[in-house]
């Protein structure tokens, strides 16, 4: 998963973890591919534990700003960190290199892409201007 300007969302500590988690995605798919020596549940938990890690800095950034939509965003997360799990143990069954890339891109990639460009924007957004409204 690679990363460019587009997924900037301003806000520099959020944008430097979201580029972390695009490599933490990048090596599952390198695992996936045999480019990489790691187990593929390996490289699932890194990415796993490190998301939880951002997610948890997203909603206190929510948290402390008051953030309307908390809830919703934070259910997003939620809702991404379980499919991510079971993806794990279906990875971890299935030995067709294909099939479970396609799974890892409609589960991680498609999803990070949509969450960062919509909800993350939005997010960082309004805590940039609760910021400054101080
Ligand atoms: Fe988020
Ligand atoms: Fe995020």
């Amino acid at each position: 998963m690679i990363w460019s300007k587009k997924y900037e969302t301003g806000n520099t500590q959020v944008d430097n973890e979201h580029k972390e988690i695009f490599k933490l995605v990048q090596d599952v798919i390198d695992v996936t591919i045999g480019n990489a020596d790691a187990t593929v549940e390996d490289a699932i938990d890194f990415l796993a534990n490190y998301t939880v890690h951002h997610f948890k800095h997203e909603e206190n950034l929510m948290h402390k700003s008051n953030y309307s939509e908390m809830a919703v965003h934070k259910k997003q997360h939620d809702d991404f960190v379980a499919e991510v799990l079971a993806l794990r143990e279906r990875v971890k069954n299935e030995s067709d290199t294909s099939k479970n890339n396609l799974d890892i891109k409609k589960v991680v990639v498609n999803w990070l892409t949509d969450h960062v460009l919509g909800s993350d924007k939005v997010m960082a957004d309004y805590y940039r201007k609760w910021l400054s409204s101080l």
